[in-house]
């Protein structure tokens, strides 16, 4: 039988011990309570309040608007409804980085106050320091390289990220830090399918892929994305499960035409 269906509570050692039998790990966003219910009992492995709720839940252009209040409204939300999979926060942007002691304050407030099991992060060797004193309090960090959106004003554009040697290699050792130092997991996020496998072959933590092709141990997607609420954002990685905006829109549109011509509420739907 698969380790994710015997275990009871996916924890970070039941991801480290997929990857050692090679069952691959799956991973979604979400941000509220419903949302989370329906992905949890769906058997998702692992849930991600991710910072793209800037993007998907409060119409930012980029994920740095996102506070850390806010991050937690998201992650209490989703920590009440999931009984399986592990739940992972982000930390948004600027709650973590430059400041060590920072960052493990942004962290405490972010285990103590949503009951969630993990906080994630951006970067390598720029937040090693801030990395070792989260893990210093026992908090377990999921990294995420790559394409960083976090980083989108020093970057420019959300282009493929490591394409080139350099960033590769950089890439390539920032992964093993993030390894050496205690990190459970990583997020490579939009890099080219032959370096994501690579990482996911020399590293013993899970890689978990967006954008990173098919040989690494997992992957993630934002909820919105696959389920096709957002419908003006569509790069190649993402495969669209639905087309719930469509549904949405036409059972709304007949609610509207059930109001106004008085079909709704019939005799059985009212006291
Ligand atoms: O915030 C987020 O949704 C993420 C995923 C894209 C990995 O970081």
């Amino acid at each position: 039988m698969s380790i994710h269906k015997t275990a009871r509570k996916i924890t970070t050692h039941v991801l480290q011990a997929m990857k050692a039998k090679n069952e691959k790990i799956a991973m979604l966003t979400a941000y509220d309570y419903s949302m989370a219910k329906i992905v949890d009992q769906a058997g998702i492995d692992v849930i991600l309040v991710g910072d793209s709720a800037a993007n998907v839940m409060a119409g930012y252009e980029t994920t740095l608007p996102l506070t850390l209040d806010e991050i937690i409204y998201h992650a209490k939300s989703v920590v009440r409804a999931v009984e399986k999979a592990l739940v992972v926060v982000d930390l948004p942007f600027g709650t973590y980085q430059g400041n060590s002691k920072h960052a493990l304050d942004s962290a405490i407030r972010i285990m103590k106050e949503t009951g969630a099991s993990a906080v994630k992060l951006e970067g390598g060797l720029e937040v090693k320091d801030s990395i070792i004193r989260i893990l210093s309090a026992g908090i377990p960090v999921m990294g995420h390289l790559g394409l960083i959106p976090q980083s989108i004003n020093k970057f420019g554009t959300y282009v493929v990220r490591a394409k080139d040697e350099e960033e590769a290699k950089r890439l390539k050792e920032d992964a093993k830090l993030l390894e050496d130092l205690g990190c459970f997991a990583i997020v490579l996020e939009k890099i080219p399918a032959k370096l994501a496998t690579e990482v996911a072959n020399n590293i013993s933590i899970p890689i978990i892929g967006i954008g990173a092709g098919g040989g690494v141990d997992g992957q993630v997607l934002v909820i919105h994305d696959m389920l096709g609420i957002t419908q003006e954002f569509s790069p190649r990685f993402l495969r669209r499960y639905h087309d719930l905006a469509t549904e949405m829109k036409n059972a709304v549109s007949n609610y509207v035409k059930d109001v106004r011509s008085m079909d709704f509420p019939n005799e059985k739907e009212q006291y």
